[in-house]
C-alpha cells in the first residue's frame, strides 16, 4: 500500500498552503472566511442554491495536459477535496490598490451592482468562464452571448433584475469577440451593425440617451489572464497522494484495490465526490459521518469508456464532464469525424444532456457526479428516470468479495431514498448501451417551479422502439390491421415525481407495446396512463392533479416529438411517413421548438442624463454606485465580514417548535455544560422590558409562558462558536402543551381572530350599496374572491447582529437592520438603560426590501440581552433557513369584491373586503393593510367606493413591511376587478383600463380619500406605454399566433399604477444629517440617517452635497449610518428616503455655504475650496451644520373613521408596463417575451440608479406573482405537512427568479418631466412604484389562458390565483388532456397558503 498521507497540499491566491488534522474536514467557505480570513466570498444559504460563495478551483488533469478551471460553491466544497488544486478567491481577481479586473470593471461600468452581496460570487462565475475559455476554448469558438447568459443558472441576485449584469459580461464577451455585436433589441437592423447613423431603436432613443453606457465597456480592457496568478507549477508535478486524513476520518484512495479494503473495513464509511447531497443531509438532517471515502481519485470510477455495446461511465463522473462528453460526440457527428459515433446510438446520452441544461446551477454540476444522485435516490432525481429509459445497468461492487453484479437501473430503485446496495457495496458505473436504430428513441423532460437550477415536480424519460412493418396484420386490443405502419415494438414510461422512488408504469408501457404508431394509440395511452398516474389527494409534496398532468403531457410531447422524427427522417415506400393526423401534425411544429432553446435576452434603457451643468455638478448624472468598486472587488464589508472582537462569543436561538402552545418546562442544565457552551440566555435574562414591537408592543423578546408560532424565540445560547452553539440548542428540553393553533387568513376569519383593539379600517366614499341595488337589475355587476400568497423577501444577507457591550451600561450594536433608530429604542429598552448608553451602526445592508425594517428588531433585542448576561461581544447571524422560518413575509391576502359598473365598462361602485395574514404580533400590518386600502383602486377613478380591511391574528411568523408594503396586493384585487368587468363587458381589458383611469374621459383626478392630485404623470406613462410597446399591433399578432398554436399561447397585457410618497404616519416624513467640512484638507463627511441597502442612497446623498457645494464628488464621503450622528431617524423605507436625506444634507450644506459666504467674498472669486475653509477655520466659523426637513401638505388621517379624507402622500411615482409572455400549455412554464416599462420619477437624481430600481422591483415583482410561493402546512392547505411546518426554507424549495427569468426583450424609458412638488431637484421616489408593474405579467398569463379556453369553448369567469405558478397556470387551462386528469368541468383551484 502507496504511503498515505495526512495533510493536504493547496493553493489559495498563488501562495501555497498546508492543511492537517480535524481542519480538512470543515467546508471551503469557512477556511477561507475564517482561516484565510478572505471575506469576500459570502455566506448566503450554505447549500449550493444562491452562488454567492463562488470561487474558481483549478485543478491540472494529466490526461489531457491541460489546467481545468471550474467555478464551484465553497460552502458545501470539503477542504479535504482541494487537495491538489488552486483556489482564487474574488480578493486575487482585482482590487480597488491594484486596480479591477476587466470582469469587474465592466459591472461597475454597468450598475450590475446594488446591495453587493451577490456581487463577487456573479464576478467569480463570469471570471471562471473567461479564464476556463482562455484556457481549453479554441480560438476559433469564441465565447458567445449565449453563453455568457448561461453561466449563471448557479447565482441569485434579488436587487438588480440581472439585466445589467448580463449587459456587463456579453459586452466583455463582445469585446474580446469582434464577431458578436453589442446587444440591442432591434438585433440585425441596431445602427451599431448596420453601421446607418443614428439610433432608430423606435420611439424609445428619440429624446433619450441610452444610458446603459455600452459605450464603456469598449473602455474595458480585454481580460488577460497572463497578469494573473499561472497554475501552480508545484501542482502540475504533484501525484496527488493517497489521503489518509483527520485520523482517519477522510481517506482518498487511489486505486480501486484500496477503495475496496477502506470499504470492507468501514462499512459504514460513506463515499464522498461532490458533497452536495451529503453536505447537505450533514446541514439539515444532522447526518454525521464518521468516515468519508473520497472517490474522486479511483481511475475505474472516474472515467467514460464507450464500446461496440455502449457507454460505461464510472459513478464519480461529474455532470459537467458527462455534459462535454456528449458534447464532443456531437460535435464529432457534426463535423462527419472518423471517430463518430451515429447520432441514433447516443439517442439516450442526449436525452441526459437535454435534462443537464436544467439540472442544477454549474457550480453544482462541476463537482456532483452520478453517483450521488443515483444513490440518493431521490424521488424526483431529473436523471434517474432517463436511467431507467436508457436500460442502464448499474454496477454494483461488493467491496468485501470483490465480485460486481449488474442491477437494471429499473430494479435499483427499491423504495423512498432507498437502493439496492449492501452497506458493503458501491455503485461503480453506469453502462448504457447504444440505442439500437434511428426508430429507437430516448426523450427526456422535467418542469420545476423554476427553470434554473431547481430540482423537478416531475421528471421523465421516455423510450419508444419503433418498428416498421409493412406486412404486418396484427389485431390487438381491437386495434385493426396496419399496414405500412410503424408500430410500438417497445417502450419505456418512467417517471420522477409520481411515487415515492423513481419508477416506471409497467401497465400503460404493456398496453402500448405492439401497438400501432398511431394518434388513436397515443390517445388510448393516455387513458391507461391517467388511471396508473392517479395521485391521492394528499400525497406528499401536493400538487396531485398537475403532478399527473405532467405526466400525461410528457407522453403527448414523446409522441408527438417521435411522429416528428419519423417525418423528418424515415421514409416508408418510398414516400415521407406522416402517423398523424394533419390536427396532430400540426401541434408537432410546435413541439419541435425544445426546452432548451434559448433567445438571448436583450435590454434598452432611456432616460434622460442631463449630464453635469457645471463641472461640480453631478446631481442628474448616471454617476456610479459609490461602493461598487468595493462591492465587485470583494472588499466591501458586510456584517459577518467584520473582524472578530477580542472576546467575542457566537450565538444561536432556542425557537419554538410549536405553533401555539405552553410552554410546561425550559431544561437547559445539559446544554450549559456542553463544550464551549458560555450561558443559555432566556427571558429571566431580560433586566429592561420582554414586551417589544416597533408600534404595538405585543411581541416579546423571549417567550414566557405561552409560544404563539413555529421559530418564536425561546432563548439564546452564546458559546465559543457557532457549531457548539447550535449543538447546544438542540439539548434545550423544551416541554409545551399544545394549544388550538390558527394557521391561515380563512381560519382566523372563521374564529374572528382579528388584530386585538384595533378596530377595521375603512376607506369609503358615496353609497355603494344604492349604486349596486341599481347596476343589479341591470346585469351590471360582478363579484368574487382573490387570493394572493405571502412573498418572503430572500435579501443575500441574512438578518444578524453583534452587540458589543462597554463601559457604565452601554451597548453598541451592529446590525444588518433598515432601521437603526428603532434598534437603538428597542435594544435601550430590553437593556433597561436609556437610550444614550445604545449606539446602533450600520455600514451597509446586503438587501433589505423591508423584511429588515422592524424584523431585525428582535433579533438585535435578544443578542442585546445576551451580550449583557455575559459581558463579552456576541454575534448571531442567521442561516438562511432560521431566517425564512422567524422573520416573516409580504402579507397573504385575501378580498372579497363586489363592483357595479357601466355597460361601457366604467365602474361605478366598488365594494372590498380586504384581510391579511398579520402573524403573530402587529408589528406593521395596521399600515400595511392602510397603504393597501390607499391604493386598492390603483389608478382609477370610481366614484362610489366602500374599502374595509381587517388584520387577521394568526400563530404564524409575523408579516411584516415588503417593498410596495401592501399596495402590490390591493392593486391586483383592483387589477382582477377590472379584467371581470371587461369579461362581463365583452370588452378589451386595456378598454377598460383606458375608460376608468384617473384624469381622462372626463374621469376625476381625485382618490377616494379626498387627495387632489396631478394625473398628467400617469397619463403620460399609460399612453407611452401603449404607443411604444405598440401594444395595438402586437395584440393582433398575439391573437394571430393563438389561432395557428395549441399546445403553445401567448397573452399580452397593459397596466398603469401610481404609488404614493411619503409614509402614511405623518411624524415617520422627518429626517436629519450632519455635514462635517474638514479644515486640513477640505474634505467633506456626510451623516444622515437613512441606511445604504443597494438602493445607491449613499452615492445619491453625495451627489447632492456635492453639487449644492459644488465640489466634486471625491470629495464627500459617507462612511455609515449611526444613531450617535444622526437621531430618531425613521426607517429607510417608503421610496422616500432620497427625497428626506436629500432635503436635510441640502439643508445642511446650504447652512454651510451660508457659512462660507463672508470667507468667499473676503479671498475673491479664484480662492480655492481649500484656501475658503482654511480662512473659516481660522476665523473661527463652523465647519460643520445639521439639517432637518419635513414633508410639507400632508395629513394624518385616521382610517378607523369611516368616510376620513386628506392627503397621506406628498405626490405620486407614476409608471406603466406592457408584457407579453408565451406558455407551454403543456406544463404550464412561461416565458416572459418582452416588457416594456414607462416611468414617471420627476428629473432623476441618478438615472442609472433609478433604472436599477426599476428592473430590480419589477424582477421582485415578476417572482412574487408568478413563482414565489410560500408553503406552510395547515388544515385547509397543504395537509400533507404537519400543520404550522413551513416547506419553504432555503433556495431549494423557495424559488426566487434567476437569470433565465428576465425578460427577453426588457425595455425600459424614464419619461422627462419634473415633480412639480418641490422634491430634492424635482426628483421622485422609486424604489417601491415599480414592482406591481409586474403584474402585466400576472395579467398577460390571464390573457393566455383565456385564449386557450375560448378555443375550447370556454368563455366563462375563471379565477387565477397569486402567483401564477407552473401549478395554477396548468390547471387553468381546459385542454382535452387535463380534462382526462380533472373531469370535472369546474377544476381544481390548487392550494395557496394565505
Ligand atoms: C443546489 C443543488 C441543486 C440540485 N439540483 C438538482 C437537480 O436539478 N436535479 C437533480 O436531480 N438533483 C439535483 N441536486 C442533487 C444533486 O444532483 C446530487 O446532489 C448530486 O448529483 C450528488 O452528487 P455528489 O457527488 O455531490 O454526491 P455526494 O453528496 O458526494 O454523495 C451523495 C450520496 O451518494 C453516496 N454515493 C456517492 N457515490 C457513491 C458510489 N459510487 N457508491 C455508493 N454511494 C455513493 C454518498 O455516500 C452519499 O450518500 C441538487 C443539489 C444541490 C445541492
Ligand atoms: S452560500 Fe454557497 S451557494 Fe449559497
Ligand atoms: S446586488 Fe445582487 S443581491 Fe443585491
Amino acid at each position: 500500500m502507496a504511503v498515505e498521507s495526512t495533510s493536504i497540499l493547496f493553493y489559495v491566491n498563488g501562495q501555497r498552503r498546508q492543511a492537517d488534522g480535524n481542519a480538512c474536514l470543515q467546508t471551503l467557505l469557512s477556511y477561507l472566511r475564517y482561516t484565510e480570513k478572505l471575506t469576500g466570498a459570502k455566506l448566503g444559504c450554505g447549500e449550493g442554491g444562491c452562488g454567492a460563495c463562488t470561487v474558481l478551483f483549478s485543478t491540472f488533469d494529466n490526461a489531457t495536459r491541460r489546467v481545468c478551471h471550474r467555478a464551484v460553491n465553497a460552502c458545501l466544497f470539503p477542504l479535504a477535496a482541494v487537495d491538489g488544486g488552486a483556489v482564487t478567491t474574488i480578493e486575487a481577481v482585482g482590487d480597488r490598490r491594484g486596480g479591477l479586473a476587466p470582469v469587474q470593471q465592466a459591472l461597475v461600468n454597468m450598475h450590475g451592482s446594488q446591495c453587493g452581496f451577490c456581487t463577487p460570487g456573479i464576478v467569480m462565475s463570469m471570471y471562471a468562464l473567461l479564464r476556463d475559455n482562455a484556457a481549453n476554448r479554441p480560438e476559433s469558438q469564441p465565447l458567445s452571448e449565449q453563453d455568457v447568459e448561461t453561466n449563471f443558472d448557479g447565482n441569485l441576485c434579488r436587487c438588480t433584475g440581472y439585466r445589467p449584469i448580463l449587459d456587463a459580461f456579453k459586452g466583455l464577451v463582445n469585446h474580446n469577440n469582434d464577431a458578436c455585436q453589442p446587444s440591442c433589441v432591434l438585433g440585425e437592423a441596431c445602427c451599431k451593425v448596420s453601421g446607418n447613423s443614428g439610433c432608430s431603436n423606435g420611439e424609445l432613443q428619440e429624446n433619450g440617451v441610452d444610458i446603459g453606457d455600452r459605450q464603456q465597456i469598449n473602455g474595458v480592457e480585454d481580460q488577460n489572464f497572463d497578469k494573473e496568478f499561472i497554475f501552480p507549477p508545484e501542482l502540475i508535478r504533484y501525484d496527488h497522494p493517497a489521503l489518509k486524513l483527520a485520523h482517519g476520518r477522510w481517506f482518498r484512495p487511489k486505486t480501486l484495490e484500496r477503495f475496496k479494503e477502506i470499504k470492507a473495513a468501514y462499512t459504514a464509511a460513506r463515499v464522498i465526490v461532490g458533497n452536495t447531497e451529503l453536505g447537505i443531509e450533514a446541514k439539515f438532517k444532522g447526518l454525521e459521518v464518521e468516515t468519508f471515502l473520497c472517490a474522486t481519485h479511483v481511475p475505474e470510477m472516474n472515467s467514460i469508456v464507450t464500446s461496440a455495446d455502449g457507454v460505461n461511465i464510472g459513478s464519480s463522473v461529474t455532470w459537467t464532464q458527462l455534459n462535454e462528453f456528449v458534447s464532443n460526440l456531437n460535435s464529432l457527428a457534426k463535423a462527419n469525424s472518423p471517430k463518430r459515433i451515429e447520432e441514433h446510438k447516443y439517442g439516450s446520452l442526449r436525452a441526459i444532456q437535454s435534462q443537464l441544461r436544467w439540472f442544477a446551477g454549474k457550480q453544482i454540476r462541476n463537482v456532483a457526479a452520478i453517483g450521488g444522485n443515483i444513490v440518493t435516490a431521490s424521488p424526483i432525481s431529473d436523471v434517474n428516470p432517463v436511467w431507467i429509459a436508457a436500460k442502464a445497468d448499474f454496477m454494483i461492487l461488493d467491496c468485501r468479495t470483490g465480485d460486481e453484479r449488474s442491477v437494471a437501473a429499473k430494479e435499483f430503485f427499491l423504495s423512498y431514498r432507498r437502493v439496492d446496495l449492501k452497506p458493503e457495496e458501491v455503485l461503480l458505473n453506469v453502462r448504457i448501451p447504444w440505442n439500437q436504430d434511428p426508430c429507437d428513441l430516448t426523450f427526456a423532460f422535467k418542469t420545476a417551479r423554476r427553470k434554473d437550477d431547481d430540482i423537478a415536480i416531475v421528471s421523465a424519460g421516455i423510450r419508444i422502439f419503433l418498428e416498421s412493418k409493412s406486412d404486418r396484420d396484427t389485431q390487438k386490443d381491437n386495434y385493426s390491421t396496419h399496414r405500412d405502419a410503424y408500430f410500438i415494438s417497445d417502450i419505456i414510461l418512467a417517471y420522477g415525481g409520481i411515487a415515492p422512488k423513481t419508477v416506471s408504469l409497467g401497465d400503460a408501457e404493456s398496453f402500448a407495446r405492439g401497438l400501432p404508431f398511431s394518434e388513436k394509440s397515443l390517445h388510448s395511452l393516455l387513458g391507461k396512463l391517467a388511471v396508473e398516474t392517479l395521485l391521492p389527494k394528499d400525497v406528499p409534496g401536493g400538487m396531485p392533479e398537475f403532478r399527473q398532468s405532467l405526466a400525461l403531457g410528457f407522453v403527448f410531447k414523446a409522441f408527438l416529438q417521435a411522429a416528428s422524427h419519423l417525418k423528418e427522417h424515415c421514409a416508408m415506400n418510398g414516400t415521407r411517413y406522416v402517423p398523424f393526423s394533419d390536427k396532430e401534425t400540426n401541434l408537432m411544429k410546435e413541439i419541435q421548438i425544445p426546452r432548451e432553446e434559448y433567445r438571448v435576452s436583450r435590454g434598452v434603457q432611456v432616460c434622460t442624463d442631463r449630464g453635469p451643468q457645471t463641472a461640480m455638478d453631478s446631481t442628474g448624472t448616471s454617476v456610479k454606485h459609490l461602493s461598487s468598486l468595493l462591492q465587485v472587488s470583494g472588499e466591501a464589508k458586510y456584517l459577518d465580514d467584520m473582524k472578530p472582537i477580542d472576546g467575542e462569543l457566537q450565538a444561536a436561538f432556542v425557537m419554538s417548535s410549536e405553533s401555539h402552545a405552553r410552554i410546561i418546562a425550559v431544561e437547559t442544565e445539559e446544554a450549559s455544560q456542553m463544550p464551549g457552551v458560555c450561558r443559555v440566555v432566556t427571558a429571566k435574562d431580560v433586566r429592561g422590558v420582554n414586551s417589544i414591537g416597533p408600534l404595538v408592543q405585543d411581541e416579546l423578546c423571549f417567550a414566557e409562558d405561552v409560544v404563539t408560532t413555529v421559530g418564536q424565540v425561546i432563548g439564546i445560547v452564546v458559546a465559543k462558536t457557532t457549531e457548539q452553539a447550535l449543538k447546544a440548542v438542540r439539548a434545550v428540553k423544551i416541554t409545551y402543551e399544545k394549544l388550538p393553533a390558527i394557521l391561515t387568513i380563512e381560519e382566523a376569519i372563521q374564529a374572528k381572530s382579528f388584530a386585538k383593539g384595533v378596530p377595521e379600517r375603512i376607506i369609503q366614499k358615496g353609497n355603494v350599496s344604492e349604486v349596486f341595488a341599481v347596476a343589479e337589475r341591470d346585469g351590471h355587476t360582478v363579484n368574487g374572491s382573490v387570493r394572493i400568497g405571502a412573498q418572503e423577501h430572500w435579501y443575500l444577507e441574512p438578518h444578524g447582529t453583534i452587540a458589543i457591550p462597554d463601559e457604565n451600561g452601554e451597548m453598541v450594536i451592529l446590525a444588518s437592520t433598515q432601521a437603526a433608530a428603532m434598534t437603538q429604542d428597542v435594544v435601550a429598552k430590553v437593556l433597561g438603560v436609556p437610550m444614550h448608553k445604545v449606539t446602533c451602526k450600520v455600514k451597509r445592508i446586503g438587501g433589505g426590501f423591508g423584511g429588515k425594517e422592524t424584523r431585525s428588531l428582535f433579533i438585535s433585542a435578544a443578542v442585546a440581552v445576551a451580550a449583557q448576561a455575559v459581558q463579552r461581544p456576541v454575534r448571531l447571524i442567521l442561516d438562511r433557513d432560521t431566517d425564512m422560518l422567524i422573520t416573516g413575509t409580504r402579507h397573504a391576502f385575501l378580498a372579497h369584491y363586489k363592483a357595479a359598473f357601466k355597460a361601457n365598462g366604467r365602474i361605478t361602485a366598488l365594494q372590498l373586503e380586504i384581510f391579511h395574514n398579520m402573524g403573530n404580533s402587529t408589528d406593521l400590518s395596521i399600515p400595511v393593510m392602510e397603504r393597501a386600502l390607499y391604493h386598492a383602486n390603483n389608478c382609477y377613478d370610481i366614484p362610489q367606493v366602500r374599502f374595509v380591511g381587517k388584520a387577521c391574528f394568526t400563530h404564524t411568523a409575523s408579516s411584516t413591511a415588503f417593498r410596495g408594503f401592501g399596495a402590490p396586493q390591493s392593486m391586483m384585487i383592483a387589477e382582477n376587478v377590472v379584467e371581470h368587468v371587461a369579461w362581463v363587458c365583452k370588452m378589451p381589458v386595456v378598454r377598460v383600463r383606458d375608460t376608468n383611469i384617473f384624469g381622462k374621459n372626463g374621469n376625476s383626478s381625485t382618490t377616494p380619500f379626498g387627495m387632489k392630485f396631478n394625473s398628467d404623470p400617469l397619463l403620460l406613462c399609460w399612453d407611452a406605454a401603449l404607443v411604444e410597446s405598440r401594444f395595438k399591433e402586437r395584440r393582433k399578432m398575439v391573437d394571430a399566433f393563438n389561432e395557428s398554436h395549441q399546445l403553445r399561447k401567448r397573452g399580452i397585457s397593459a397596466l398603469p399604477t401610481m404609488f404614493g410618497i411619503s409614509f402614511s404616519f405623518r411624524a415617520l416624513n422627518q429626517a436629519g444629517a450632519l455635514v462635517h467640512i474638514y479644515h486640513g484638507d477640505g474634505s467633506v463627511l456626510i451623516s444622515h440617517g437613512g441606511v445604504e441597502m443597494g438602493q445607491g442612497l449613499h452615492t445619491k446623498m453625495c451627489q447632492v452635497a456635492a453639487t449644492e457645494l459644488q465640489l466634486p464628488l471625491e470629495m464627500i464621503f459617507i462612511s455609515e449610518t449611526a444613531t450617535d450622528k444622526v437621531p430618531n431617524a425613521s426607517p429607510t423605507a417608503a421610496s422616500y428616503s432620497s427625497d428626506l436625506y436629500g432635503m436635510a444634507v441640502r439643508n445642511a450644506c446650504q447652512e454651510l455655504n451660508r457659512n462660507l459666504a463672508p470667507c468667499k467674498a473676503a479671498l475673491g472669486d479664484t480662492a480655492s475650496w481649500l484656501n475658503v475653509v482654511s480662512h473659516a477655520w481660522l476665523n473661527r466659523i463652523s465647519l460643520f451644520a445639521t439639517g432637518f426637513y419635513k414633508t410639507p401638505e400632508i395629513d394624518d388621517l385616521d382610517l378607523a373613521k369611516p368616510g376620513s379624507t386628506g392627503s397621506p402622500f406628498f405626490y405620486y411615482t407614476n409608471g406603466a408596463a406592457v408584457s407579453e409572455v408565451e406558455i407551454d400549455v403543456l406544463t404550464g412554464e412561461s416565458k416572459n417575451l418582452r416588457t416594456d416599462i414607462v416611468m414617471d420619477v420627476g428629473r432623476p437624481l441618478n438615472p442609472a440608479l433609478d433604472v436599477g430600481q426599476i428592473e430590480g422591483a419589477f424582477v421582485q415583482g415578476l417572482g412574487w406573482c408568478t413563482m414565489e410561493e410560500v408553503v406552510k402546512g395547515s388544515t385547509g392547505a397543504h395537509a400533507w405537512l404537519r400543520p404550522g411546518q413551513t416547506l419553504t426554507l432555503g433556495p431549494s424549495t423557495y424559488k426566487i427568479p434567476g437569470f433565465s427569468d428576465t425578460p427577453e426583450d426588457f425595455r425600459v424609458k424614464v419619461l422627462e418631466t419634473r415633480n412639480e412638488k418641490d422634491t430634492i431637484h424635482s426628483s421622485k421616489g422609486i424604489g417601491e412604484p415599480p414592482l406591481f408593474l409586474a403584474a402585466s405579467v400576472f395579467f398577460a398569463i390571464r390573457d393566455a389562458i383565456r385564449s386557450s379556453r375560448l378555443q375550447y369553448g370556454r368563455d366563462e369567469w375563471f379565477q387565477l390565483d397569486s402567483p401564477a405558478s407552473v401549478e395554477r397556470i396548468r390547471l387553468a387551462f381546459c385542454d382535452d388532456l387535463l380534462r382526462r386528469v380533472v373531469p370535472d368541468e369546474e377544476g381544481v383551484r390548487p392550494k395557496l397558503t394565505l
